[in-house]
């Protein structure tokens, strides 16, 4: 599945709707990419890991800027999301290339839990924050 990146994603820093725009180019790579082979998946999954660690400090140091309340969970959030990417790079490289509808559905599934569902609670708590 293509998922194009929505301005109604952006959380309202800069910083942070850049790159999550950049993890959802990364993932549209794997989603355009029919014949998606082992050594792609690796090397998007590569990507992927490296830019979202980057991403999660950025998120990270806004959130305790701002005073987010669930700071901690939401650490906790991207471990656990950091972690699942560090799983597939091994499987990928111990097992070789899972199905290209598998790997898709992973990589959709993975972006839009973050993006959209846990990253609009600091735009929700942000927005809610200047205006109260
Ligand atoms: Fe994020």
């Amino acid at each position: 599945m293509f998922i194009e990146w929505d301005d109604k994603y952006c959380i309202g820093h800069p910083d942070i709707d850049a790159q999550h725009k950049k993890m959802f180019e990364i993932m549209n790579i794997g989603a355009k990419n029919e014949n998606c082979t082992d050594l792609t998946q690796i090397a998007l999954m590569r990507e992927l890991l490296q830019y979202a660690k980057e991403h999660f400090a950025t998120e990270e140091s806004y959130m305790q800027e701002i005073g987010y309340p669930n700071l901690q969970e939401h650490k906790e959030e991207h471990k656990k999301m950091a972690d699942a990417v560090e799983r597939l790079i091994v499987k990928l490289y111990s097992e070789g290339p899972i199905d290209v509808d598998v790997f898709e559905k992973f990589t959709e599934s993975w972006i839009i839990d973050h993006v959209i569902q846990k990253d609009c609670g600091i735009k929700v708590f942000s927005e809610a924050s200047l205006t109260g």
